[in-house]
């Protein structure tokens, strides 16, 4: 079966054409970032307004560069949550009036499922690590979201929340950073780049929730830190002090991300730890996760990048992991939460006592 997928749950409007064994036939993405440059994030107002006038051109795009006719798919799926409400409702409503149109089954998408099964895409031309057994766990790290997750099977019902942040997610701590620094938006690839060349232990900064036996994280007190440091010591020129600021921020971060998927992975008795979401294409995380996995016999599985950051391949591919057990909805609703379903406290502490 091939799948139209179609993602503005952001700030990029996707559209793409993938079969259900997980071959890409096109994925297009037309991003916002310069258009939300100026103002350091994300504005709402604007990425509706621009995914309105990019849905239909990113749509004809993917089914002329995959060579089929939107007649042709199988069924239509699109990111129904979570995300900005009326970044959704333009996607949302253009699958609506296409499955309409066309007489096809239209099924609804977590984006954040979406994001879990990107390692099972293959893209032509592009080399993608094998895909990982089931079970496996998974880091999921991007400007919106950061949680660790078991996944046993390619259904929501088969995805378990293991731990998430409690404030900022782990992307959204490195652009709050990068802003204060005057680094630009977004923040962590210019972090990335100077904390290469600086070094991590010559700022001491507070390590953000390193406790073991939890996987909760929180990055708005290493935020804090490094915002009080500013305070006392004022901004950084382009030196090598911006650069040792971006490489202690960059190692609290990325050492506790890896601390504790691999620490999940182990307690869980997943033999893959795969990496998800836009924070994946850090050079540090890769590296550091790599090397912690290897140590106790753990695969480390990392997507291409573009399969890590906001796009409509996977939401086409979850789509059709649903399309093909015969579901589809007749209404879809959009909300600002995922549906997946959250540890309780109560299981939090029991799993922490555990530990
Ligand atoms: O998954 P994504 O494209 O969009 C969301 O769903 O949020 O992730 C974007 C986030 C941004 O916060 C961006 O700063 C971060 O991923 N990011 C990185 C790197 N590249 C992108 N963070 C750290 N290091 C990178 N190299
Ligand atoms: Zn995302």
């Amino acid at each position: 079966m091939i799948v139209l997928g179609i993602e503005t749950s952001c700030d990029e409007t996707g559209a793409a054409i993938v079969r259900s064994d997980g071959e890409v036939l096109s994925d297009v993405v037309q991003s916002q970032v310069k258009l939300h440059a100026p103002y350091g994030g994300v504005v709402p107002e604007l990425a509706s307004r621009d995914h309105l006038r990019n849905v239909e051109p990113v749509l004809v795009e993917a089914a002329t560069r995959a060579g089929v006719k939107l007649a042709d798919v199988g069924g239509i799926a699109v990111t129904c949550r979570p995300g900005l409400s009326g970044a959704l409702l333009v996607g949302v409503q253009a699958a609506r009036g296409l499955a309409w149109a066309l007489q096809k089954p239209l099924v609804g998408v977590d984006h954040l499922v979406g994001h879990l099964l990107s390692p099972f895409l293959r893209f032509p031309n592009l080399e993608s690590p094998a895909a990982p057994a089931y079970p496996f766990v998974a880091l999921l790290a991007s400007g919106g979201h950061t949680a660790l997750y078991r996944v046993d099977a390619p259904s929501i019902a088969s995805i378990r929340e293991l731990g998430a942040t409690r404030d900022d997610a782990a992307g959204e701590a490195f652009d709050k950073v990068a802003k204060l620094l005057g680094l630009g938006y977004p923040g962590g690839p210019v972090v990335d780049r100077l904390a290469k060349e600086g070094n991590p232990d010559a700022i001491d900064l507070i390590w953000p929730m390193r406790r073991r036996g939890s996987f909760e994280f929180s990055f708005s007190g290493l935020k804090t830190d490094v915002m009080r440091w500013v305070e006392k010591n004022g901004r950084p020129g382009n030196d090598a002090t911006l650069r040792d600021l971006c490489a202690a921020f960059q190692r609290r971060v990325v050492d506790t991300l890896v601390g504790k998927a691999v620490a999940a992975a182990s307690s869980e008795g997943a033999k893959t730890l795969v990496l998800a979401g836009g924070v994946a294409a850090n050079r540090e995380l890769r590296e550091r996760a790599l090397a912690a996995a290897t140590a106790v016999g753990i695969r480390l599985v990392v997507p291409p990048f573009r399969a890590c950051t906001d796009n409509a391949a996977m939401i086409a591919y979850a789509g059709a992991q649903r399309l093909e057990r015969g579901e589809h909805d007749v209404d879809i609703e959009i909300s600002p939460n995922t549906a997946l379903p959250r540890v309780t406290r109560k299981g939090r502490g029991e799993r922490a006592a555990r530990a």
